[in-house]
């Protein structure tokens, strides 16, 4: 017989070409039957659904079919057929049944309805069950949509270093790296470290931004957009924090304030319609076994304006909500970082809706910010999310050199590492603006996940480094 070539499952279940031979590759979900007839639930990945196989027991070998369990991988051929049975349009009927490995009965996945915790312990397997299949194909069709609403917007894809020696948030949360001997570290008469030994022979870091080299390349090639992972050594146990994350960072020459909302607004809009045109079996999948509000939540969030508030009427709002006897763990003033359940009271109690906080005061936001002529507020925004808090980090940024350099200098960030930077302030500088989103709790939205640490492969959290 001449050899066929491997279909998709997803493929596969769309097709009506019954009596067709047909070869499907994959991993055993179930195996179920009697002495004369066998259904086996096959799964390749490239679909939540399973296809189900139907082999006439009694022309296999009884060896090869008791080697046919769950998580084993089976090459099969046979005839695509019609379904009989509920739940499936077509199935196969076996003729020739190949193992490629067996999977005894330590395989950790043999039930199902396994804690999310235990699941992290195996996060090397656990691509391998519906939910974590289902994250992992929304995650990548948020990458590919992401790509494609910039490029249609005639963004160009700007590549900025992992290695830096300036920290853009000025957060000081970064991880150092160096080929120094850690057990033996020269150090100068007066104590400090030598880093002239070092591999750029200075102290260099991961970088938490890539917004500084980001604004370079915008101040040149006009629209820009960087996607890649980015560090931050924040000590953050929380659903939403990881300490290795993606950031899709877009910046823009002649944009001001009210344009980078515009773009935040229709940049998250367009990426959950993606999900909801592209991704709707795992949404479905999701909104059934998690989270029943997922898809209303979904549609809610693309059919309405997201509500725009200035810092100041914010806090006017949670204070007037604590004159009224509402309880926050943190207290509320004008000058506070807004803490989670702030930002969540806001969006989920009181708007119901995404909101886009501007005009934050200027010491709890970086010094890069556009500075308002209070004297007191910079032109910042933040987009806030049900359930998720800030989703998206932006501001215009100040484009003035003396002001920039003046706070610069206040908020202690060094020239030497910024000299670079300044100089897009020294020659032919433009306004301009950008914004960051974090990837992973983008998918956290759209996915409808609790926690962080279930929407990325392989997280990495405070002593949390494994596979
Ligand atoms: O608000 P952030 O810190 O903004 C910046 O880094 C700017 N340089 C962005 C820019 O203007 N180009 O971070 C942006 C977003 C946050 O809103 C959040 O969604 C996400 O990145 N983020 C994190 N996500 C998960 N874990 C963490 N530790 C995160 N820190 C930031
Ligand atoms: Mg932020």
């Amino acid at each position: 017989m001449e050899k066929i070539k491997r279909t998709a499952i997803v493929d596969l279940l769309k097709s009506s070409d019954y009596g067709k031979n047909v070869c499907v590759k994959g991993w055993v979900r179930t195996k179920r039957g009697n002495k004369n007839v066998i259904f086996i639930a096959v799964n390749d990945g490239s679909t939540i659904k399973n296809i189900q196989i139907v082999a006439d027991a009694t022309k296999f070998d009884e060896n090869l079919l008791k080697q046919i369990t769950t998580g084993s991988s089976v090459c099969i051929f046979g005839v695509l057929v019609e379904s009989q049975g509920s739940g499936q349009t077509v199935e196969i009927h076996a003729s020739t049944i190949e193992i490629y490995g067996t999977a005894d009965e330590t395989y950790p996945l043999q039930k199902k309805g396994h804690s999310m915790e235990f699941l992290r312990e195996i996060a090397h397997l656990r691509p391998r069950t519906n939910t974590f299949g289902a994250v992992f194909r929304i995650r990548h069709n948020m990458a590919f949509a992401i790509h494609k609403f910039f490029h249609e917007r005639g963004f160009f894809y700007f590549h900025t270093p992992i290695i830096t020696a300036s920290d853009c948030e000025g957060a000081g949360q970064m991880f150092q790296v160096t080929t120094l001997d850690l057990k033996n570290i020269k150090k100068s008469a007066n104590g400090e470290v030598d880093f002239s030994e070092d591999f750029y022979g200075k102290p260099a870091n991961l970088t938490v931004s890539g917004q500084l080299e980001g604004e370079l390349a915008a101040t040149a090639l006009g629209l820009i957009y960087t996607f890649g992972p980015i560090f931050r050594a924040e000590n953050s146990n929380t659903l939403r924090h990881l300490s290795e994350l993606w950031m899709i960072e877009p910046e823009m020459a002649f944009y001001e304030i009210d344009d980078n909302m515009q773009l935040a607004e229709d940049f998250i809009k367009y990426c959950i319609r993606w999900a909801l045109d592209n991704c709707s079996d795992d949404i479905k999948f999701l909104c059934d076994m998690f989270d029943k509000e997922l898809i209303d939540r979904l549609n809610f969030v693309i059919a309405n304006d997201f509500v725009r508030l200035k810092y100041s009427e914010g806090i006017k709002i949670l204070e007037d909500a604590v004159a009224n006897g509402h309880k926050f763990e943190f207290p509320v003033y004008w000058g506070t970082d807004l803490a989670a359940e702030h930002e969540r009271f806001l969006v989920e109690q009181y708007f119901k809706n995404p909101v886009i906080l501007t005009d934050y005061p200027k010491e709890i936001k970086s010094f890069y910010m556009k500075q308002n002529d209070d004297g007191k507020t910079v032109r910042a925004m933040d987009v806030l999310f049900p359930k998720i808090g800030e989703i998206i980090g932006g501001s215009q940024r100040e484009e003035n050199l003396e002001k920039l350099k003046k706070r610069a200098a206040e908020m202690n960030v060094p020239d030497k590492d910024i000299w670079w930077y300044m100089d897009t302030r020294r020659y032919g500088t433009v306004p301009h603006s950008g914004f960051g989103l974090g990837f992973d709790r983008l998918i956290l939205f759209v996915t409808g996940m609790a926690n962080i640490r279930d929407v990325i492969p392989f997280p990495r959290t405070p002593k949390n480094a494994e596979f």
